[in-house]
């Protein structure tokens, strides 16, 4: 909370509200008089952010949409600008612990991923349907797992008699495509694996990029933008895109984190799930002017096109049927 300093009558937008935990301790910390956006692609997490935060009523707006839309939503709410931005990634506990989900390899239940089920294709789709090197693919360049071909091959060949429904039907594939070593390491051995095809179903990195460069036009002079990572990709991405905001237009950002935040020893002892976590913030300067300084949409620079993570989403864009994108509704 302390970086990104609610100020009291001021508005936040919360770009994954998921269960409305920060955005509560937003709208405690930043007084009666503050509002909140609070955004989820899916509406099951946006029931229950409803459910914590209808106390907070009439400060709070929550919409189930895509982040990457963030221009639709902060035209919906009528809002040129607000004073504090925030992105907490990934999945929420609440998501992980559903087996109906898919999340969760520790689980059994469909292979869906989607985090917003009605929207696009779940993974199973991307499992049973798509050829071993566009496979190999997705694993390696999103679950960065060095036996992605190893892994690929053996889907293609489990698939072969029936197609793969379940997490535990793909976790028992990995396991056994693995070597032995490897299935016994620090990390279960899916883990990068069920990445993959979570970001791959849900073109996370590409919506997370898309965000980002949306979502600064609307920050106040003083506001700050605040990104929670939680693995090593989505972290690149961010950090090549603070960088390349605060390139293009030096004289109205800061970047206040050289290096991302991580959470103390107690903190992680307390929360394993924040172990990996890695906050990076910016702010839009007081005092520079309060207008779109890049209008128009956002197309990549050639600084973004070179990075790998640009290179891996526009490759993957390709190889994984469209997500649905279009506006959720809102609560
Ligand atoms: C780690 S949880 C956020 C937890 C939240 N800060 C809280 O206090 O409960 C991440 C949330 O982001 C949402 N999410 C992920 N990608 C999204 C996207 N592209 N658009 C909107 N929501 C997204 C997920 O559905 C999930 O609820």
């Amino acid at each position: 909370m302390s970086w990104l300093r609610p100020q009291t009558r001021g508005w936040y937008l919360d770009c994954t509200v998921g269960l409305g935990g920060t955005a509560e301790r937003v709208l405690q910390c930043s007084g009666p008089d503050s509002r909140l956006i609070g955004i989820d692609h899916d509406p099951l997490a946006i029931a229950l952010a409803h459910t914590r935060l209808h106390t907070y009523q009439p400060r709070v707006r929550l919409m189930c949409e895509n982040f990457r839309h963030v221009k639709t939503v902060m035209h919906t709410a009528n809002l040129k600008r607000v004073d504090g931005i925030l992105f907490d990634l990934g999945v929420s506990s609440a998501q992980l612990e559903q087996p109906e989900r898919g999340f969760s390899f520790q689980q059994d239940g469909p292979l869906d991923m989607r985090l917003n089920p009605t929207c696009g294709q779940p993974a199973a789709t991307l499992v049973n349907t798509l050829p071993e090197s566009q496979l190999a693919t997705i694993i390696h360049t999103l679950g960065e797992e060095r036996y992605a071909r190893r892994i690929a091959r053996a889907i293609v060949h489990a698939r072969r008699p029936a197609p793969l429904r379940t997490t535990m039907a793909l976790s028992r594939v990995v396991q056994h495509a693995v070597p032995r070593s490897y299935r016994y390491g620090r990390l279960h051995p899916a883990t990068r694996t069920f990445q993959a095809f979570r970001l791959a179903v849900n073109h996370e990195l590409d919506s997370l990029t898309i965000a980002l460069h949306d979502v600064v036009d609307f920050l106040a002079p003083g506001g700050r933008l605040c990104v929670i990572a939680f693995h090593s990709l989505e972290d690149r991405v961010v950090k090549h895109t603070f960088r390349h905001i605060a390139q293009r237009a030096p004289d109205h950002w800061t970047i206040l984190t050289k290096k991302p935040v991580v959470p103390a020893r107690e903190e992680r002892m307390a929360n394993p799930r924040a172990r990996s976590a890695k906050l990076r913030v910016m702010e839009r300067m007081a005092g520079t002017r309060d207008s779109r300084h890049a209008p128009g949409p956002w197309s990549p620079p050639p600084s973004f096109l070179r990075t790998q993570e640009s290179r891996r989403a526009i490759a993957l864009r390709g190889l994984v049927p469209g997500a649905c994108f279009d506006q959720g509704g809102h609560a």
